[in-house]
């Protein structure tokens, strides 16, 4: 947990003003420039959008469902967080990284490399859009990717402020990884490219195994019903919360046994469809539903989301 002195400033970042931390800028050309290979597979998402969810699906789908070497190694060494280092403060690097730099762990990965990055579009490596990997692009209903984001920050940045002046800085693109709608918007122009897929979190809960035969099909593997239904369960959310391999929660027990961390804060915390609406006022949840409607059906003439 940091102090407000240990958080870092912001900046903007590229044509789409991004939010991330003003250290960024020294490592803004160095991520650019990261080798991608052809057989690599991205997991890129917005924060809070069921990335963990995704990067476990899609690291055991390439891993001939090895739920062994999924137990005994943690998602983040079996799919990195590409630029994490680069953007947390020193303290964290030194802390929970042991002074690791992601972009090189990443770099070094045995292939075919599972690869996990937040980045928006422009900000991504230039070779994504050479070499052409395979990219599985997850989005979160934007009221509910907020909510999500509030507690996480509350959880690890002990953001204290109140719920809706969060939402207002969400809804402002002051939060890292903002603007959220230009991010989603960027790749659901780009969902027919062969080489990328693109899921959200609200199919994943209604219908998890059709989601995993899809995304088994664009990976190119042959997966039984018997597996998927396997599959499910390994990624059913009781199972998830107590994994410690994908759980990064593991390494805050302490801090939760000194009270630092209340009960009901978790990582993988409630994992339910539809929670903007209840913890937003009536008016900011309808701002959020209109740049939404006005972001897709505007610009594209068809939305993620039935809103
Ligand atoms: P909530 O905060 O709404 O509960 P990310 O991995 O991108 O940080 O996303 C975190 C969100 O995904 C959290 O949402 C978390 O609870 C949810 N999540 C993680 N694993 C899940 C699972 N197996 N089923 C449903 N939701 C899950």
């Amino acid at each position: 947990l940091l102090s407000e002195e240990e958080q870092t400033p912001r900046a903007r970042f590229g044509r789409g003003g991004y939010a991330l931390p003003a250290k960024y800028a020294d490592s803004v050309q160095h991520v650019k420039d990261f080798h991608v290979r052809q057989d690599d597979v991205w997991v890129v998402t917005p924060p809070k959008c069921g990335t963990t969810w995704t990067q476990e699906m899609v690291w055991l789908l390439m891993n001939d469902l090895d739920y062994e070497r999924a137990k005994s190694s943690n998602l983040m060494e079996r799919s990195p967080y590409l630029e994490f280092s680069r953007l947390v403060p020193d303290i964290i690097k030194e802390k929970y990284l042991n002074n690791m730099d992601t972009v090189e762990f990443a770099a070094n990965l045995t292939p075919p490399r599972c690869i996990k990055s937040h980045l928006p579009k422009e900000l991504l490596p230039d070779q994504l859009w050479t070499k052409r990997p395979k990219i599985i692009y997850v989005a979160r209903e934007p009221k509910d990717a907020a909510v999500s984001f509030f507690y996480h920050e509350q959880l690890f940045v002990s953001f204290s402020g109140e719920k809706e002046f969060y939402f207002k800085c969400y809804y402002e693109d002051l939060v890292a990884y903002t603007p959220l709608w230009e991010h989603v918007l960027d790749f659901w122009k780009m969902k027919q490219e062969p080489n990328i897929l693109f899921n959200t979190y609200e199919e994943m809960k209604k219908d998890l195994p059709a989601v995993i035969n899809r995304t088994a099909a664009f990976l190119g593997k042959r997966i039984t019903e018997e597996q998927v239904a396997r599959l499910a369960e390994h990624l059913d959310f009781k199972q998830m919360k107590k994994n410690s391999s994908v759980n990064i929660e593991a390494n805050l027990t302490k801090l939760r046994e000194q009270g630092v961390i209340k009960e009901e804060q978790a990582f993988i915390r409630k994992g339910v469809v539809g929670e903007g609406r209840r913890e937003m006022s009536p008016e900011t949840a309808a701002r959020f539903d209109e740049r939404t409607r006005r972001t897709f059906n505007e610009e594209v003439g068809g939305c993620p989301w039935n809103i």
